[in-house]
């Protein structure tokens, strides 16, 4: 299937698309990266070292063949590409994860 996995590039997100890759699933992740810049702007970085996306995807082709594809697009905001996104692509299935996480205050 092709699959895009909105917030791909996310705690949940990329182990799902690695997963979905590894099972033979075609996979396209859209992600605008408004976490790492959220990161940047706060001064902090995650607990365990986060290759940049292309990165990542360079790293899971050369290890398994594989291909995950990435699209820079803000779910929030660039409707119209979206749009214009699904219909060339047509994906048969869409999980979506792309949102800001908020912990409770209580
Ligand atoms: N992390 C957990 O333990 C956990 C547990 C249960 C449920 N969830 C849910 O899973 C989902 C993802 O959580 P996560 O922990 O992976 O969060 P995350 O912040 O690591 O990932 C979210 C991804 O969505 C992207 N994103 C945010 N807004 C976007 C937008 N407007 N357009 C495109 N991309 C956008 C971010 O850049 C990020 O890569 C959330 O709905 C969260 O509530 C998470």
């Amino acid at each position: 299937m092709k699959i895009a996995v909105m917030g791909g590039d996310g705690f949940i997100g990329w182990p799902t698309s690695l997963h979905l890759s590894d099972a033979g699933h075609e996979i396209h992740i859209v992600d605008n990266l408004s976490r790492r810049w959220i990161d940047t702007e706060l001064g902090v970085q995650s607990l365990t070292p986060m290759d940049s996306i292309q990165e990542r995807t360079r790293i899971w082709h050369a290890e398994t063949g594989r291909r995950i594809h990435f699209h820079l697009i803000d779910l929030a905001k660039d409707y119209e590409i979206l749009k214009q996104w699904l219909a060339d692509e047509k994906p048969d299935a869409i999980i979506h994860f792309a949102e800001q996480r908020a912990a409770p205050t209580r």
